[in-house]
């Protein structure tokens, strides 16, 4: 079909949050649609622990990918600079590099697909004269909201979060001031001028890939596509190929881990989870453990060191932590929970978990790729937003898909207490509104894998951008 013709480079920015979407779209673009693809990897070299957190992909390698190195940018910034802005500089910084990487590879990408913090390599795209497209590894409500801030700017005078009405995005759910992501909650911060730029130049590229579908998020779609007020800013063409994940790794020896799941009855582990960045302080690490013990829920549970601070930004710092016991847990957790539950340093195999008979429940911080992974594996999640930008998500799953419930007040404002923790897994785990929950999620689970299937909405949707990507070229 389109083998010899395609080739695709997309380009991810620094992170393993950022890296892990992109890798599973072009392994979907090469598996599904013999498309040959090559991975551009912005590195940072803070980051040196992320390669290492990422499992080789067992079986024949079906992406290329190629790792641009990383840029010093530490006389660009300081100790206020925030995430996003920090990252739009390493992207910025890292363009030179991306340019002369295209120009040096012996087989030539005839597209080039961003992640959404790539989005100023598009005139790069335009030099070799290849067609760009936009890859937002999230929601339709997402892009939506971004897209429109611009027009939001200059609608609104003061600060997002101090509004008392929710923010009004033509044809879609409106976002409560609460809710917006972390770059709109400060208008003087550097990160939102970034941000708007970034929204302006989504509307740059040749179409918008999104990591959703189209039975998730009819109405967001339908407002993308069709609304005239949201049309006049999303120029480009909005394309739905979701829920792409990880895959799930059968092959090998099972782990002791799986081992013991294998053993549980099904349904009855939550598993918990906080993703590549997440860290919790001190005191709620202690108050979640004692939550899980006082649920006496069966348990699997990722647990990192307390951030300093409370939940803070450890972001580009994740994964370079101590190993060993946590000595940060309450005194005889362990010995007590022995035979019920699972304490495992930093990182675990999340997709084998989730998807495992076993488990039951998910809590988590609600970043995208764990929302989803969580959607597929079919089970109820308790929503643990960590960073603002994950309050939108946290948000969508528990109002407007009812598959998860949240803690009442922000984790990241005020520690969530183990009665309140022992609560919410219990809902989850046991009460009628987790059953009602677990009903939604299982029906979600279903449309997400006929979504992809050979003539689902997701893999059509695939097929139409791969046809007009040829179009363009014939040109
Ligand atoms: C577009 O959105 C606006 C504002 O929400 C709404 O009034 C209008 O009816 C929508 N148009 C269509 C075609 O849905
Ligand atoms: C969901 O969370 C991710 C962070 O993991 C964020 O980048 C994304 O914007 C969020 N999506 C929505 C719809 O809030």
């Amino acid at each position: 079909m389109y083998s010899q013709k395609l080739h695709v480079a997309i380009l991810s920015s620094p992170g393993l949050g950022h890296l892990i979407p992109v890798l599973v779209l072009g392994n979907r673009l090469a598996t599904h649609h013999a498309v040959k693809v090559t991975v551009l990897v912005l590195t940072t070299s803070t980051s040196p622990a992320e390669s290492q957190l990422l499992k080789p992909p067992s079986g024949p390698k079906v992406v290329d990918t190629i790792n641009i190195p990383p840029v010093d940018i530490s006389h660009l910034i300081d100790a206020n600079t925030r995430v996003v802005t920090q990252l739009c500089i390493m992207v910025r910084e890292s363009l030179p590099g991306v340019r002369s990487t295209i120009a040096g590879m012996k087989h030539r990408p005839n597209v080039l697909i961003a992640d959404l913090f790539c989005t100023e390599a598009f005139p790069i795209a335009t030099e070799f004269n290849i067609p760009k497209y936009l890859y937002i590894p999230t929601t339709a409500w997402f892009t939506a909201l971004t897209s429109y801030c611009p027009v939001l700017h200059e609608q609104i005078d003061g600060q997002y979060v101090d509004q008392s009405e929710p923010l009004q995005i033509p044809g879609c759910k409106p976002v409560r001031p609460e809710d917006v992501v972390d770059p709109m909650l400060d208008r003087n911060d550097p990160q939102y001028r970034e941000y708007l730029r970034q929204a302006m130049e989504f509307q740059l590229g040749d179409g918008i890939l999104m990591n959703t579908w189209e039975e998730l998020e009819p109405v967001s779609l339908e407002a993308l596509r069709r609304n005239e007020s949201l049309r006049a800013v999303v120029k480009p063409p909005v394309y739905p190929i979701g829920p792409l994940t990880r895959p799930i790794e059968l092959a090998g020896p099972k782990s002791e881990l799986i081992e013991w799941l294998d053993k549980q009855p099904h349904e009855s582990v939550i598993f918990v989870c906080f993703g590549s960045g997440g860290t919790l302080s001190a005191q709620q690490i202690t108050e979640l453990a004692w939550g899980l013990e006082l649920s006496q829920q069966r348990f699997i549970w990722v647990v990192r060191p307390p951030a300093e601070n409370g939940a803070d930004e450890s972001f580009f710092t994740s994964g370079s932590a101590s190993d060993g016991t946590p000595d940060y847990l309450p005194e005889g957790f362990l010995s007590r929970t022995k035979k019920t539950g699972w304490v495992v340093p930093l990182w675990a195999q999340q997709p084998e978990i989730l998807n495992h008979p076993s488990v039951g429940g998910f809590l988590s911080h609600c970043g995208w790729n764990s929302a989803v992974e969580c959607i597929k594996s079919g089970v109820p999640m308790i929503a643990w937003p960590l960073y603002a930008e994950q309050r939108l998500n946290a948000t969508m799953l528990t109002e407007e898909l009812g598959i998860a419930v949240r803690p009442e007040i922000l984790p990241a404002k005020k520690v969530v207490d183990r009665e309140e923790i022992e609560k919410l897994v219990r809902t989850v785990m046991e009460y009628k509104e987790g059953k009602v929950m677990r009903d939604k999620v299982k029906k979600l689970k279903n449309s997400a894998e006929n979504a992809l299937n050979k003539g689902g909405s997701s893999y059509d949707t695939m097929c139409n951008l791969l046809r007009d990507i040829q179009m363009r070229l014939r040109f």
